[in-house]
């Protein structure tokens, strides 16, 4: 499965299947999350086989169960934290879909009080990434048709058209896709996050998808 096949087939998935994760597809998602903590300046931490952080109330709210493994997304406290959060995040994501696994982003129905997860100085847990083998492989989302999510002056050059249609893909909190990608010149593109929560990390699993679809050799963010 090559990555834009990873992001058509990627859906959140909130109920699991109890099948740990065999230790070789652990070690791959080790290494991911490493190269993204070094390239990142995050502090991305694997949990497995910890079901408390998805037992309780907000976890039943939320309609999950059995999830046994995450992702804790952690990083030192600056203005683009969330964005690189959203962007290295996707990235572990894509490569867990890849490696057969399903994951959920969930920044609210989760215990945070049980989730175990370490900080060092100075650094703050953004969200954590529920991981596992899904009951199912989850269902796409509606999405907002492309002319509301981008502006771009005609003919659309393919590369912005497929890096649009894969952003498309991304997840965001609540299905919000409150973005907006914006060909601002010839091969320049802007990036924005409209108002909203968490529309700052969303933005970064949007730039995420749309870099790997359009392809970085055509363009630059703005
Ligand atoms: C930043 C962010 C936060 C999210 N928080 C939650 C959450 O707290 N609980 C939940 O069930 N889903 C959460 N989600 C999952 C979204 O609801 C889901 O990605 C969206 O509805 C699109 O569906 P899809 O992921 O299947 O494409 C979150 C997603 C993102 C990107």
């Amino acid at each position: 499965m090559d990555i834009l096949e990873a992001m058509q087939r990627r859906h959140s998935v909130r109920r699991y299947r109890e099948d740990p994760i065999p230790a070789d597809i652990k070690a791959r998602l080790q290494q991911e999350i490493d190269a993204c903590n070094r390239e990142g300046g995050l502090h991305l931490q694997l949990v497995c086989d910890e079901p408390g952080a998805f037992t309780g109330a907000m976890a039943r709210y939320g309609s999950f169960s059995g999830v046994q493994n995450y992702i804790a997304v952690a990083g030192k406290k600056s203005p683009d934290l969330s964005r690189r959060a959203g962007y290295y995040g996707e990235r572990v994501v894509l490569l867990a879909q890849q490696l057969g696994l399903n994951t959920c982003w969930v920044a609210l129905t989760f215990s945070r009080r049980r989730a175990r997860f370490a900080l060092d100085e100075g650094e703050k847990l953004v969200i954590v990434i529920a991981l596992g083998y899904g009951a199912s492989p989850g269902a796409p989302h509606r999405s907002k048709p492309m002319a509301q999510l981008v502006r771009c002056p005609a003919p659309m050059p393919d590369w912005f058209r497929r890096g649009a249609e894969y952003a498309m893909l991304a997840p965001t909190a609540m299905n919000q896709q409150r973005f907006l990608l914006d060909l601002t010149a010839v091969g320049t593109v802007r990036a924005l996050a409209l108002p909203g929560p968490y529309t700052r990390l969303d933005l970064g699993i949007v730039r995420y998808h749309f870099e790997q679809a359009a392809g970085p050799e055509n363009f630059t963010w703005a």
